[in-house]
């Protein structure tokens, strides 16, 4: 009690409801209160814990790089040797030409590169995101946020970024308005904040070609689909859709704040000059950030994390998909929103959840669908045991 009151006196709020529950210890798809309470662990930090919480691999990588070295400098200008490996390795799997790796601290940092390195290198200022897409909280990820829906949150904000312009996901039509002034359209492959929307066949190999038309650079962001979250290491192998950037965070940072945006050299070496220093950060790439993503990405690989994820995936959409209280169930992979149909519902179900142990959360851009994204790690039977509760708790409704 007496943590929580000072939690809301003095830890910054982002809103007048935060969820309020107490944090001991995490542990594969749990987490514990101090009473022993556990919870399912069913939002994994939104996308961010694939491997499980407290994985012994990302652990021992954290506790040896930070004995050995924290910071030393700023980004870009030593060799430091979780930065280099982590670097070759995500290029090694990323399709040709994804070969240059440019290190920062989170999401939003990850997009506004991208977002300069477009203008930088294509001298052009237009900027096109999709409508329901939501980037980050800056105020550049911001002006990128999904317009019109995304005023509710932009329009105490402004002026933000000047000739941004939104198209609708999923609309072949509107891909007209992609044109030579345009110098970069980005688009989660999936929309997560949108309440998980797939794209529709052959829609991102037409966003691809017309981009190529005008071009303008496309740019994939990838923070919430990246690192196997759909069932691919990457939702551009899924689709089989190369940007020509990709924004990377969350999960990459396996637990630790880390992000990157990833081009060709051809593109990402043109932030190097006019003007020198044109993007940098000093915390970009921290090594212990770096080595806990390498040994987290090296656990997916080594333990063929994201061969298991579709069916994960699938048998979490037949336990739950019968129950006469859900609409729909929008999937990939282990993102799903599960649709109740009414916001009255949803508010209900997550008081329920509350009390029965599970972690969920709602889309900022739906507000009628719950989120099912556990970490990637969950076994048969942790799903069906949370699909279980879940149900009781639809039961309940
Ligand atoms: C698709 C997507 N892009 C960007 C971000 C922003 O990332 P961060 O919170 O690390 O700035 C998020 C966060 O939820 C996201 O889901």
């Amino acid at each position: 009690m007496i943590l929580r009151n000072q939690f809301l006196a003095h830890v910054a709020q982002t809103s007048p409801s935060p969820m309020l529950v107490e944090v001991a210890r995490a542990e594969g798809s749990f987490f514990y209160t101090p009473e022993g309470k556990r919870y399912f662990d069913l939002v994994a930090g939104v996308s961010v814990s694939n491997v499980g919480h407290a994985n012994p691999a990302v652990v021992r990588a954290v506790q040896e790089q930070a004995a050995r070295y924290m910071h030393v400098m700023v980004y870009g200008e030593l060799v430091e040797t979780p930065q280099v490996e982590y670097a070759a390795k995500i290029a090694s799997l990323l399709p040709a030409p994804l070969e240059s790796v440019y290190f920062v601290n989170s999401g939003a940092e990850a997009v506004e590169g991208a977002l300069k390195l477009a203008k930088r290198y294509t001298g052009r200022t237009e900027l096109i995101s999709m409508r329901r897409a939501y980037h980050g909280s800056t105020h550049g990820a911001m002006s990128v946020m999904g317009a019109p829906e995304g005023e509710e949150w932009k329009g105490a904000f402004r002026p933000l970024l000047p000739d941004v312009q939104a198209v609708t996901f999923n609309d072949f039509a509107d891909l007209e308005r992609i044109t030579r002034r345009t110098a970069c359209v980005l688009a989660e492959p999936v929309q997560g904040e949108a309440g998980v929307r797939p794209p529709h066949p052959g829609y991102l190999e037409a966003l691809r070609r017309r981009c190529d038309e005008v071009g303008a650079l496309l740019i994939f962001d990838e923070i919430q689909t990246g690192m196997g979250r759909t069932g691919e290491l990457f939702a551009m192998l899924k689709y089989g859709v190369t940007p020509d950037i990709v924004c990377l965070a969350k999960a990459f940072g396996g637990g630790m704040p880390l992000g990157a945006f990833v081009s060709s050299h051809r593109i990402m070496d043109t932030l190097q000059e006019n003007p020198v220093l044109g993007h940098i950060t000093t915390f970009g790439g921290h090594p212990v950030c770096c080595a806990a993503g390498l040994a987290a990405l090296n656990y997916l690989l080594d333990n063929r994390v994201v061969e298991t994820v579709e069916a994960k995936g699938a048998l979490y959409e037949s336990l739950l998909a019968g129950h006469p209280a859900v609409r729909e169930i929008r999937r990939s992979g282990l993102l799903l929103a599960v649709e109740l149909g009414e916001p009255a519902k949803l508010y209900r179900i997550m008081e329920l959840f509350k009390e029965a142990g599970i972690l969920s959360d709602w889309f900022l851009f739906c507000d009628t669908a719950f989120r099912i994204s556990p970490p990637l790690t969950i076994s048969d039977g942790e799903v069906r045991e949370s699909a279980a509760i879940i149900l009781d708790c639809l039961n309940r409704l």
